[in-house]
């Protein structure tokens, strides 16, 4: 198996940058618009095989050094009473908003085994067909609120911010039982074969810093200390966090996320001997191949050839991405991270 992603998650030197892009499974590709003829998103995850062979497509199509899991965030909310859709071109609908402290008595306790047997049976499917590494992932408590309170993608989050400021106790209590769900989708993860974790802030750079340690730190530092006992490298991610970007690494995980608008030399100086994952912009594959090659470029050299980096985006990629540009970006991490003997 080419373990290299593990080993720079390990904060190890390795003999290359290992690269992997987030949604590096999805509408980019023609190959996965065919699937989605037949199937809807949830259909995908809910067929076990299926969900193996999107999986599979990217890593074979672009020799990228992991696989990450197709699923969603909102995968392990239905088991826990939640009525949501994917709506095509805006994100996750839920039917059943936590509105009001009494809808977070009805959350139900999340278990793998019964909640998504169908994602841990892709994951063993995967471990068999796999010579790279399988990353696991949930939401976090924060940004799985934001959509449950919310009801949907938001831009300003006034729900969710006003229903953290005004019930703090009910807040709380809903990201404590989120916190316990995710640690039981991910341990789940982990124990039918995921050789890594990566946990999806995605919305939490919109709270201040003020707000991230009162209502939120405290939780992500208890949902990373049990993760830390799984024993596989957990990688924290979150999006226009360049103001958390310390609070984020100290509330754990082995591997911190940079988003595209941090400098990644900053973020290493910051936080030592950590190792970080990013942060190309997922509109560079859009540019022509030279502006995309100084791009791969920047973020090498931004890097420093310090050991622990994983070559990522700073977000998932887009929609309409040219496939050949997702190509040409691995190639170029490849050869132009490549140690010279
Ligand atoms: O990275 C991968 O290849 C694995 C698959 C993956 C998906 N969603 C599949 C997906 C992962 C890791 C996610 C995580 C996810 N989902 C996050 C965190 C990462 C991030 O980008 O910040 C968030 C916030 C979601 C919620 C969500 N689901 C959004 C905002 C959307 C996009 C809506 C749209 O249509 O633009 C989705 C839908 C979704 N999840 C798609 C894919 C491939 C595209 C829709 C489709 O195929 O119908």
């Amino acid at each position: 198996m080419n373990d290299i992603f593990l080993r720079a998650a390990r904060g190890e030197a390795t003999e290359y940058t290992p690269v992997w892009f987030m949604r590096q499974a999805g509408r980019y590709q023609p190959e996965y618009r065919k699937i989605r003829e037949r199937y809807t998103l949830p259909e995908i995850v809910r067929h076990p095989e299926v969900t193996a062979e999107v999986t599979l497509l990217p890593v074979q199509q672009f020799g990228f050094d992991a696989a990450i899991l197709f699923a969603d965030i909102t995968t392990p909310l239905y088991a826990m009473g939640f009525d949501l859709d994917i709506v095509e071109g805006k994100g996750p609908v839920i039917y059943n908003p936590v509105a009001e402290p009494a809808d977070v008595e009805r959350v139900k306790p999340f278990d793998a085994g019964s909640g998504t047997p169908f994602v841990l049976e892709a994951i063993r499917i995967l471990k068999s067909e796999l010579n790279v590494p399988l990353i696991g992932f949930a939401g976090a408590p924060f940004t799985l609120a934001s959509y449950l309170i919310e009801g949907g993608p938001s831009k300003n989050f006034i729900k969710v911010k006003s229903f953290m400021y005004s019930q703090p106790e009910a807040w709380n209590q809903l990201l404590e039982k989120l916190t316990e769900a995710m640690f039981e989708y991910l341990r789940g993860q982990a124990a039918a074969g995921a050789d890594a974790l990566q946990v999806f802030d995605s919305w939490v750079g919109r709270l201040t810093r003020y707000d991230y340690e009162t209502y939120v730190a405290p939780h992500m530092k208890r949902l990373f200390a049990k993760l830390a006992a799984l024993g596989v490298p957990v990688i924290h991610f979150g999006t226009q966090s360049m103001h958390l970007l310390s609070s984020m690494a100290a509330a754990g995980g082995d591997v911190t996320g940079v988003d595209t608008a941090t400098p990644l030399d900053w973020a290493r100086d910051l936080l030592g001997p950590r190792p970080v994952q990013g942060n190309l912009d997922p509109t560079l594959l859009f540019a022509p191949i030279d502006a995309l090659e100084l791009g791969v470029e920047r973020v090498l050299r931004a890097n420093g050839g310090r050991p622990g980096h994983i070559f990522n985006l700073g977000h998932g990629i887009l929609p309409g991405t040219p496939p050949d540009s997702v190509a040409r970006a691995v190639e170029l991490v490849h050869e132009k991270s490549a140690v010279k003997p």
